[in-house]
């Protein structure tokens, strides 16, 4: 009887603090994504939401997929929109190499909610998993920067994000 109440009180002394991490952690804005615009003009950035990153830089696995989203709002209809990330270093920002980038809509590993075509000031969610290979190198920090284009390959969405590559 007694060995029957200690596991009870073990199994509520484990799983206590991880429903209060469920339930109030989300609401009270403890992890935050470190990001700040980098010149958008066609669109409005509102969040972005790295996979468990709450403070700079964002720790990226390699070898692994990092989930990216963010929500934005266009300032006007787009019959579709690009979007590219690459990697700020000294002299130039080197392109992430992947054909999950390209078209915003229907990408591969690429969530959209609803699909294009974007309409004014309709807020949209884009959620990509950004695969990392094993062969980059490591430590390396950045800023990893995400580029919105419009069909005639005008940049009108710009975000950017430190990160670092760790193993
Ligand atoms: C709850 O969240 C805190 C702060 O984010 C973390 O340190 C702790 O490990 C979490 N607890 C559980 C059981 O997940
Ligand atoms: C986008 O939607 C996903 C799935 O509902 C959610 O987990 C994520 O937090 C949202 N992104 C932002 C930036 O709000
Ligand atoms: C892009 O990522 C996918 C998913 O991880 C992978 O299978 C594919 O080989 C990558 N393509 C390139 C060109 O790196
Ligand atoms: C948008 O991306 C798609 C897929 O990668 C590509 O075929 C198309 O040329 C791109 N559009 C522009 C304007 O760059």
């Amino acid at each position: 009887m007694q060995s029957v109440w200690l596991l009870l009180v073990a199994a509520v002394a484990v799983t206590g603090p991880l429903v209060l991490n469920g339930s109030f952690a989300p609401g009270v804005g403890e992890c935050k994504t470190p990001w700040k615009d980098c010149g958008s003009t066609g669109l409005k950035i509102n969040n972005v939401i790295v996979q468990d990153c709450c403070s700079s830089p964002c720790k990226v696995k390699l070898g692994s997929d990092t989930k990216f989203s963010f929500t934005f709002t266009p300032n006007q209809d787009y019959t579709y929109l690009n979007q590219s990330v690459c990697g700020e270093l000294a002299t130039a920002c080197i392109k992430f190499p992947n054909e999950t980038f390209g078209y915003m809509c229907h990408c591969p590993g690429c969530t959209l909610e609803p699909p294009c075509p974007f309409k004014a000031n309709r807020m949209e969610n884009v959620t990509v998993e950004v695969p990392l290979s094993a062969s980059f190198p490591k430590d390396l920090e950045v800023f990893a920067q995400w580029r919105i284009t419009d069909p005639d390959n005008k940049r009108v969405g710009c975000f950017e994000v430190p990160v670092e590559t760790v193993d």
